[in-house]
């Protein structure tokens, strides 16, 4: 395992936990966060007991309140394109993984935070949790996928909306929207109701979820026919693996499936 100081990742058995760990500037993303972010879904890609992976913020108060401001405000055009692009990469490694990702929001989750919690499959929000894409108060506009991946998961009328006021939401109203899945009271059992989920995943053939997350993914981003197509190659495959025939025969053996991810 590689040396982070601002990011930790804990593996526990099918669970990985990615945890930003800057809360004294409420975990803003500078450089040296995206890169490790980045080392870290490496890890976790090639890490074959993970089945989920959880992604929080250190603190009681924000998951992460944007890229890092003082780092931006140095910045000229060519620095801004090269983090974007390392933001960009990072958070679509991050989409990529073929294990489903958990975000944790915790508090504050603006700007970049924001962005993070959508680069990931679904969203488990606290009481507390704030959401928006503050960046035209700045005079920018978000860089790390805010604008394309809100539009895909709320809408392009809220995704406007958002974006042009940069206002920013409660958990409430961004459960209404869309953007969140779940609100979890008190924030203490955030964490604990993500690890209820990631057990649940973890005893379900993993080749399916990897398969079920990818036809989500790409079909999301085609019309519906094609997107049908896809659907049906992904549910085909399915039929070449071992896990397939396990999990068959479990349900006509009336047994537990014990799947092998083969
Ligand atoms: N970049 C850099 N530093 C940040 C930051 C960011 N995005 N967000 C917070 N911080 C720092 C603050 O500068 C402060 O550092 P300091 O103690 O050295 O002064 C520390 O984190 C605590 O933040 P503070 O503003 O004192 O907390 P608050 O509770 O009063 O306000 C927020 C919380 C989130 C409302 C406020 O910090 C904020 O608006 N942050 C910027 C959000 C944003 O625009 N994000 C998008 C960036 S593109």
């Amino acid at each position: 395992m590689s040396e982070r100081t601002v990011t930790l990742l804990a593996h526990e058995g099918a669970l990985s936990i990615l945890t930003i760990n800057r809360p004294d500037k409420l975990n803003a993303l500078n450089a040296a966060v995206i890169a490790e972010i980045a080392s870290a879904v490496r890890e976790v890609a090639t890490r074959e007991e993970t089945r989920t992976l959880i992604v929080t913020g250190a603190g009681p108060k924000s998951f992460v309140a944007g890229a890092d401001i003082t780092e931006m405000s140095a910045m000229e055009e060519a620095d801004a394109r090269r983090f974007a692009r390392a933001g960009h990469a990072a958070f679509t490694a991050l989409e990529l993984l073929s294990v489903p990702v958990i975000a944790c929001v915790n508090g504050f989750a603006l700007g970049g935070g924001c962005e993070l919690a959508l680069a990931c499959d679904f969203i488990y929000a606290s009481e507390n949790a704030k959401f928006g894409q503050p960046e035209v108060k700045l005079g920018v506009i978000p860089g790390f996928g805010g604008t394309q991946r809100l539009l895909r998961r709320v809408g392009i009328a809220m995704a406007r909306e958002l974006v042009m006021t940069g206002k920013t939401i409660s958990a409430e109203e961004a459960l209404r929207i869309g953007l969140v899945n779940r609100i979890v009271t008190p924030q203490s059992e955030l964490l604990g109701a993500a690890r209820e989920t990631a057990k649940m995943i973890a005893t379900m053939g993993p080749l399916a979820v990897a398969h079920s997350k990818r036809v989500l993914r790409e079909g999301a981003a085609k019309e519906l026919a094609a997107a049908n197509d896809i659907e049906i190659e992904g549910f085909a495959s399915c039929f070449t693996t071992t896990d397939q025939k396990e999990g068959m025969a479990a349900f006509l053996e009336k047994r537990a499936a014990s799947f092998t991810a083969k």
